[in-house]
């Protein structure tokens, strides 16, 4: 009885399983995106789409062309590939692409409710302007020491660096560490860089691991990574409630870091911020900045040794500039185009996101055709895979920071609209858009620029180095693009 039971159940299963197979094989609606075939239903193409998205979206591009549906751990994720895919989802309606619905299950327990991702866009649009305020020149003129300090301290003690003349350091162990230093002295001041020393460091691993890509599929799995994550964000926060509570108690004058920028923004009906949003704003700050700015600068330094001519490019462009001693200011990177190329050039070839993602809330026509992205769908764009096309840069996956001195800067005559946060260029149909566009884009480009400029002049004064083996490919399963470690670089200091 029972063994006809379960005959009877996987005859159904079996059934229902060739029935979806060949519905994906002779159903074709024309109006909707096709389908990429796939033989296990829910799994549908993430295992392809995991492993090397770029490859993936390829693939998929030639057999059904630059829009179509896969199925991703049950949901069903649209890619529109191309500048006019880029274009469609950053400059989208609000009522038509929704990030919040996208995102929220992933980021809200990391960073807090009443921020980012958990309130209405038009006030995390409000948050945006408050965060920016504190992101201008004057406050970056005087991180650039800061900056320096903290460098000093951590090379000459590092293992990896040290104090001798030669050596080989790893950059996927050292450069995360060096970052959140850097980043947390100047954005978070002092109090939470010196929490780094103390404690800081494993809150924030266990913070970050929220941030995994089972998270991203399965957020309610009652993992023990999970209840780390909600046990750090919750002592995380606790840290930041207690900085703000003692900055306005004290008689200290306000300094150039964000809390104190953030404690002294008031929304547009003259309500100050809450000092929970405060916290759970700089706790998303230190997370949006802290992968996407490590990630780059292991990328730098090790596209930089595996062409080490251009690092001693930067050196005559640096002596030119700011001298043989290391006095370096903000103001001096205006005048050093390689730099600047050289970071330019390296998110074009490895952007930390790869993909973009958006809840579709209505039925939505791809302009120039027939088809209709449907609701409830997630629109996906990756403008990383137009940065890398020969139809856009000749050489297409080839380092060579220079290319930037002959392209036209496409932002400089772009239209230009303001979301709420000050004015953006619209400039969505862009092959290379590293930082976003539209209402969602990036308001720490300067910040990172301004960053990852100071670490850059500061390897190239004090050190020489060339990488250990090839340049390293891309590890995928993190929620940044990362190099496969480990990625080893044989540096000599500098007389
Ligand atoms: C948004 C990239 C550094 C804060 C974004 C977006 C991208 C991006 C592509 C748009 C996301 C989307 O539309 O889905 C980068 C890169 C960085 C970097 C490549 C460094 C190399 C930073 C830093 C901060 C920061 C240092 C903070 C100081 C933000 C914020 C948003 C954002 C607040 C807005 C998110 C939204 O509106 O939905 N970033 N970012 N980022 N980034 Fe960055």
């Amino acid at each position: 009885m029972a063994f006809s039971l379960v005959s009877i159940l996987l005859s159904i299963a079996l059934a229902w399983y060739v029935g979806y197979i060949i519905n994906q094989l002779t159903s074709r609606n024309s109006k909707r995106p096709p389908i990429v075939f796939h033989w296990i239903p829910f799994v549908g193409s993430a295992v392809a789409y995991g492993m090397d998205p770029y490859v993936f979206f390829r693939e998929c591009r030639a057999k059904y062309g630059d829009v179509f549906t896969f199925v991703c751990m049950g949901r069903k994720m649209t890619a529109f590939l191309g500048v006019q895919g880029n274009d469609f989802l950053f400059n989208g309606k609000l009522a038509d692409l929704n990030a919040e619905e996208a995102y929220s299950h992933l980021t809200t327990p990391v960073f807090g409710k009443d921020v980012v991702y958990d309130i209405p866009n038009h006030v995390f649009m409000e948050h945006k302007k408050f965060i920016k305020s504190g992101l201008g020149f004057s406050q970056f003129r005087s991180y650039v020491p800061l900056i320096l300090n903290e460098m000093d301290a951590f090379l000459s003690t590092s293992p990896d660096f040290g104090p001798g003349k030669e050596g080989v350091a790893d950059l996927l162990k050292t450069m995360p560490v060096m970052t959140i230093y850097t980043a947390s002295r100047t954005l978070q001041g002092a109090e939470v860089r010196k929490g780094f020393d103390a404690g800081f460091a494993d809150l924030y691993h266990d913070l970050d691991q929220g941030f995994s890509p089972v998270n991203f599929v399965f957020p309610w799995l009652p993992l023990p990574r999970n209840r780390r994550r909600d046990r750090a964000h919750k002592i995380m926060q606790k840290t930041y409630l207690k900085i703000i509570k003692d900055r306005r108690s004290s008689t200290e004058n306000p300094g150039t870091d964000m809390i104190w920028t953030l404690m002294s923004c008031k929304y547009r009906d003259g309500r100050p911020l809450k000092e929970h949003e405060i916290a759970g704003m700089m706790i998303a700050l230190l997370m949006a900045g802290q992968h996407t700015s490590a990630a780059t600068i292991v990328w730098v330094l090790a596209l930089l040794g595996s062409k080490p001519e251009i690092i001693e490019m930067l050196w005559e462009e640096q002596k030119r500039v700011v001298g043989e001693n290391l006095e370096l200011k903000f103001d001096q990177y205006k005048d050093m185009p390689l730099l600047n190329y050289v970071i330019q050039e390296t998110l074009r070839l490895h952007p930390p996101i790869h993909s973009h993602m958006r809840k579709v809330k209505r039925d939505l026509p791809v302009p120039g055709s027939k088809i209709v992205i449907p609701a409830n769908n997630y629109l996906l764009a990756a403008p990383g895979l137009t940065a890398t096309e020969e139809e856009y840069f000749t050489h297409a996956t080839d380092f060579d920071p220079k290319r930037w001195n002959d392209r036209v800067n496409e932002d400089e005559n772009a239209e230009q609209i303001d979301y709420g946060y000050g004015l953006v260029t619209k400039g969505a149909a862009s092959p290379y858009l590293p930082f976003g566009a539209g209402r969602h884009r990036c308001i720490g480009e300067q910040f990172a620029y301004m960053h990852l400029s100071t670490i850059i002049s500061k390897f190239v004064h004090d050190y020489t180095w060339t990488l250990i083996g090839k340049v390293p490919n891309v590890d995928y399963s993190s929620m940044v693009a990362l190099p496969l470690g480990p990625v080893k670089i044989a540096w000599k200091r500098r007389n």
